[in-house]
Order: C-alpha cells, then sequence, then structure tokens
C-alpha cells in the first residue's frame, strides 16, 4: 500500500514511533518527516518518541536515550510536526502500551516472532550487545502494541517494517477472533504505508547513515555543512578543472537531482560533461538550496530549544491526550479478557 491509497480517503488513524538513539540528520527529514508532514495534513496522527524500543537494543547504555530524546523531540518540531494537528509524546508516559504487549504476548505464538526476518539477522549484525533477550524478540510485538492501542489504520513504515506491520495485522486478527467477533472488531487491522526510500544519499554516495559518517545533521552549524559539502568526493575522473566528468558518478548530482530546477540540473549536466563549470561552481549551486531548507529549521530549533517550559508544555499534553486513547482500548480490552473482577 502507498502513502496515495490513504491520501485519497477520509480521514484515518495513522501512528509512527522513532527511536532515540542519536541526532536526527537529512536523511531521516528527507525520507521520514517529510512524509509525517504530509500526512499530518489529513489523517490524525500520533507520532512517538519509543524510547522502550531504544532499549531493546541498548538496555546497557541507557544514557542513549536520555541525551538524545528531547533534541529529537526539538527536531521534530522544527521541520514543523504540528501538535496542533498531530498528538506528539513519549511511548514510556503511557503504560498502557506495556499492558497491552503483555497481554498480547499470552496469545502470540513464539514462531509468528521467530519468523520476523530481521530477528536472525540482527542477532548476528549486532553480536557486540547480545540480544539474545526476551524483550528483543518480542520487541515486534511491542510495536503492534504501540499501534493497536490506538486502533491506528494506518502505520508509514520503510521496506524493513512491513514484516511487523504484517505481525500486528495477524496479531489483531487472532485477538478479534478470540474474544471479539462483534462488528466492528476491537482492532482494525493496519495497513503498511509504503515510504519511498530517500533519493538524497549521504555525502559520499552511500546510504546516509551515522555508522558510516556522512551525515547532514539537522542541528549542525551551517559552516559546519559548508565544509562537509565542499570535501564530498566527486567523479573521480574530474582531477584537473578541465577534465570532463560524468554526474551519474557523483553524489553531488544526487543531491542536485532532489533540490535543483531542471534549468540548473541541465546546466550541470552540460558543464560537467563539457567541463565548463568546476565542481566547486556545481557545490555552490546546491549548497544554496541546502541552505534555503536548512537554515530555517536551524532557526526554528533554536528558537524552540530557547523555551525549554513550552517545549514540555507540548509534549505532556501529547502524553495526556494518548493516554486518553490508550486507556479507552485498554478498557475494552479487559472486558474481552472478562476482568470485570477488578475492583
Ligand atoms: N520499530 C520502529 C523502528 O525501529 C520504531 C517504532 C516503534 C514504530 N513502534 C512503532 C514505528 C510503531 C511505527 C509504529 O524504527
Ligand atoms: Fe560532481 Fe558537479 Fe563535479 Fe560533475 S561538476 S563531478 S556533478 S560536483
Amino acid at each position: 500500500m502507498s502513502t496515495n491509497d490513504l491520501s485519497q480517503s477520509k480521514t484515518k488513524r495513522i501512528v509512527s514511533g522513532m527511536r532515540p538513539t542519536g541526532k536526527l540528520h537529512l536523511g531521516h527529514y528527507k525520507g521520514v518527516l517529510e512524509n509525517w508532514l504530509q500526512l499530518q495534513q489529513q489523517h490524525q496522527c500520533y507520532f512517538f518518541a519509543a524510547d522502550w524500543h531504544a532499549l531493546t537494543t541498548d538496555y546497557a547504555n541507557p544514557s542513549i536515550v536520555k541525551d538524545t530524546i528531547w533534541d529529537m523531540l526539538i527536531d521534530w518540531l522544527a521541520v514543523g510536526v504540528d501538535p496542533e494537528k498531530a498528538v506528539v509524546f513519549i511511548q514510556s508516559e503511557i503504560p498502557e502500551h506495556a499492558e497491552l504487549h503483555l497481554l498480547l504476548s499470552f496469545m502470540t505464538p513464539l514462531s509468528w516472532l521467530e519468523r520476523v526476518p530481521t530477528y536472525k539477522d540482527q542477532i548476528e549484525q549486532l553480536r557486540e550487545k547480545e540480544l539474545g533477550t526476551y524483550g528483543f524478540l518480542g520487541y515486534p510485538l511491542l510495536q503492534s502494541a504501540d499501534i493497536l492501542i490506538y486502533r491506528a489504520d494506518g502505520v508509514p513504515v520503510g521496506e524493513d517494517q512491513v514484516p511487523h506491520i504484517e505481525l500486528t495485522r495477524e496479531v489483531a486478527r487472532r485477538f478479534n477472533h478470540l474474544y471479539r467477533q462483534g462488528i466492528p472488531p476491537l482492532f482494525p487491522e493496519p495497513e503498511s504505508l509504503l515510504m519511498p526510500t530517500s533519493k538524497l544519499p549521504g555525502l559520499d554516495g552511500r546510504k546516509m547513515s551515522k555508522s558510516y559518517g556522512n551525515t547532514i545533521e539537522l542541528a549542525e552549524e551551517w559552516k559546519v555543512t559548508e565544509k562537509k559539502v565542499k570535501q564530498m568526493p566527486t567523479d573521480p575522473a574530474r582531477v584537473r578543472r578541465d577534465d570532463a566528468g560524468t554526474p551519474e558518478k557523483c553524489a553531488v548530482w544526487d543531491f542536485h537531482k532532489v533540490y535543483s530546477s531542471k534549468e540548473e540540473q541541465a546546466w550541470v549536466q552540460d558543464g560537467c560533461t563539457s567541463a565548463s563549470i568546476g565542481c566547486i561552481d556545481c557545490k555552490m549551486c546546491m549548497l544554496k538550496h541546502l541552505e534555503e531548507e536548512l537554515q530555517p529549521i536551524r532557526e526554528r530549533r533554536i528558537d524552540i530549544a530557547s523555551r525549554p517550559d513550552d517545549l514540555r508544555d507540548i509534549v505532556k499534553a501529547g502524553n495526556e491526550k494518548a493516554r486518553r486513547e490508550a486507556a479507552r482500548s485498554m478498557e475494552k480490552v479487559r472486558k474481552s479478557l472478562k476482568m470485570g473482577y477488578r475492583v
């Protein structure tokens, strides 16, 4: 399913979370946050900082969460996530997620979790983190609880997360089948809203990622961005100014494809292949667009960071809204599980 499927229909409920594990960069913005901004225009969105999820892999180093969570929330607001439109909150402030996760765990076959494709891969890849834990196996189910507790219709996800939404649909179906055969069922089966993969690579042409050290952080100073771009590798064929090059062999071109007008793109194609422009000219044109995009974000960032009390109030209000909705779901869940004996 694509975002278009939802944008043509009436207002739906959307849930998405992001782990606070480091500084947000342009890849997060172009790949995820821009999508959120579109969704919030039309749909009822719940966006949360997935701090418990961060602990599934970083349990040995919980300061990562404390050090990054507020910066992440500032980044969200600075790019335009609008707390008037979307509910912005912190996962661990809504203990109902954990309660639902527990209740769902009783009816979820182990085999469903073991066959999530990333499970064995990740244990291998992140060997130093010792992920043979109960919580790591169960984390896709925690994600299911995050989604189902708001009775979401859709979840914007990257390719790698699609199996988690599939699991969520199966869990919803199983719950509805076991306890709630009424119409409508308690949990709608959420759709995956597949986000197109970002066309913007990292500074070295590979995927933009902290682990490759090829990022432009949303919060960094303009001088730093400028320097990084000036140092970007270009087509190695252009050793001297009058050597011709091939834009397709250069990451700067990928940036132009995202940011520059058709005329400018033609100018790059022409100038690069005929050696009539230098790489610095080419980068300066791209930098101008980057600056237009990043500077307003950075100014808003500084403004938001200078008013920490307002930020807290925003998140507090989001927590309260989310909690009310989660509590409503849990009432129904407990009733389905015949827990009316509680005093
Ligand atoms: N698992 C997601 C990730 O690692 C984050 C996440 C947690 C999430 N709960 C979610 C995403 C619910 C969408 C919906 O990126
Ligand atoms: Fe890359 Fe532009 Fe230099 Fe061509 S002119 S190699 S596209 S930076």
